[in-house]
């Protein structure tokens, strides 16, 4: 071979193309209070149900210390602001203003944490994004009855309401509810979440009915008392995935719309249309009749509740992970459950960014939001600095995102990289999610950046991506 040839392969082996990314698109990061803050029963914080339930469950992991970031909050923000971020999305801890969740008694130790991260991130350029719940329920609201009792909404609302006087001149973007699908599913149906309920038949409707009449509370009560001054956008935080029929029959094509019903619709048409999917309320009438019970198993929404959920978004928040492959999978009346009621099955499917782009039009074609902002999207892997894979996975998702703006013309706004950093997941230290390692067996949590840390604090600031 001549060294004209070397040369040229050389290049072609080496060589990326780039991608302008515009200007006005936000990245940002996430985190969560009960996965990265720990201090878990310091300056006056309740306790969550994240706290007893792992705690009782002997696990040898728990999350009281985690990443410490309630203490390193301010190494926090430098690492922020040296990637160059837009944005940052953290919740806050509902125990840690209200410690029983009820306005009985203020924190106002924790009312100042917040403050202060607030200010500092505001200090250092970064728009703070604030998840108002992301799973860590006071144990006493638990008590109460948590997602299945019907007076949960008023409980949520105040705290909403008290965070909105508190924080509301400076917060521009509110989230009031992170993943429903994970809490009603996951958590109160498959008892794969704290507080592992197996209610997987009737539970996990009432709890999706709950929940979205807290959401809409909480988004109502910041649109009559506070838009008017402080003009700032409230969302639901929405998970879903993209599925591919199995073969190119009606019965998987059908099968993969039932999913995306069950998953997505769930919770998205009654906020942006109205009411559950039509094909949620048929099946599960449907076969609640067949079973013996009196009454659907998914609870009916009065016309009252319809108008008052309906409407309740200024822009889409979009978790999205994975993308399957679907098939049919009707059974017979047996015990009632969520996965019957679904009639199919799914399987992860490979490594396929295309699917993001699909899932971005499927929900702006039957939603129609104002905007997308995508509040979660990243890679598991595990203990290792060399990431190479997540750049991988990472090039992939933005350059569809990127396709997904310029040729199909959807209104994205925002890019959330899940995580800053490696933290509780949920159960487990092993799985790692963090664009910066954290050592939890060091006492001071040791942050190292990981190669990705590095590749995408590059994109952020020359503002192109390498394909
Ligand atoms: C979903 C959740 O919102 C977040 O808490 C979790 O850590 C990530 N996705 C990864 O599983």
């Amino acid at each position: 071979m001549g060294m004209k040839l070397y040369l040229l392969l050389f290049i072609l082996g080496s060589s990326h193309a780039a991608r302008n990314i515009p200007k006005d698109l936000w990245f940002g990061l996430a985190t969560a209070a009960f996965q990265s803050e720990g201090a878990w029963n310091e300056s006056g914080k309740g306790e969550s149900i994240w706290d007893r339930f792992i705690h009782n469950a002997n696990l040898r992991v728990n999350g009281d210390t985690t990443c410490d970031s309630y203490h390193k909050w301010q190494e926090d923000i430098e690492n922020l602001k040296k990637l160059n971020v837009n944005h940052y999305r953290f919740s806050i801890s509902w125990p840690r203003i209200l410690p029983d969740g009820t306005l009985k008694s203020i924190n106002q130790e924790g009312i100042d944490h917040y403050h202060k991260l607030i200010q500092g991130l505001i200090e250092a350029g970064i728009e703070p994004l604030v998840t108002i719940y992301h799973w860590d329920m006071p144990m006493h609201i638990y008590e109460l009855g948590g997602f299945l009792n019907p007076q949960f909404a008023d409980y949520f609302g105040d705290y909403a309401r008290l965070l909105y006087q508190e924080y509301g001149p400076y917060v521009r973007y509110w989230l009031t509810i992170n993943e429903p699908y994970s809490i009603c599913n996951r958590a109160y149906g498959a008892g794969q979440l704290v507080p592992w309920l197996n209610l997987i038949g009737d539970g996990i409707y009432q709890c999706s009915y709950v929940l979205l009449k807290a959401h809409a509370r909480a988004y109502r009560i910041y649109d009559e008392e506070f838009k008017s001054k402080y003009n700032g956008k409230v969302g639901l935080v929405i998970s879903a995935d993209w599925y591919e029929p199995a073969s190119n029959t009606t019965v998987d094509s059908d099968a993969r719309e039932r999913i995306l019903q069950f998953q997505l619709g769930w919770f998205a048409n009654p906020v942006f249309k109205g009411n559950w999917p039509q094909i949620m309320i048929d099946r599960i009438a449907n076969r609640s009749a067949q079973e013996g019970f009196a009454r659907s198993r998914l609870p009916q929404f009065t016309q009252e509740e319809i108008d008052y959920i309906n409407g309740t978004h200024d822009y889409f928040a979009l978790n999205t992970y994975d993308n399957y492959i679907a098939k049919n999978d009707e059974q017979n009346i047996t015990n009632p459950s969520y996965w019957f009621d679904v009639g199919a099955s799914w399987v992860n499917n490979t490594y396929y960014p295309e699917g993001f782009r699909k899932l971005l039009n499927f929900i702006n074609d039957r939603y129609q939001p104002e905007s997308i902002m995508i509040t979660e999207n990243g890679l598991i892997t595990g203990d290792y600095l060399e990431d190479d894979d997540r750049i991988a996975f990472l090039r992939g998702y933005i350059n569809s995102l990127l396709d997904a703006i310029e040729e199909d013309k959807i209104n994205i706004v925002g890019y959330t990289l899940w995580s800053l950093m490696d933290d509780f997941e949920w159960g487990s230290y092993n799985f790692r999610f963090g664009l910066i390692r954290v050592n939890f067996t060091d006492p001071n949590r040791a942050r190292t950046w990981k190669n990705s840390g590095y590749w995408y604090k590059n994109i952020l600031e020359t503002r192109i991506l390498d394909i």
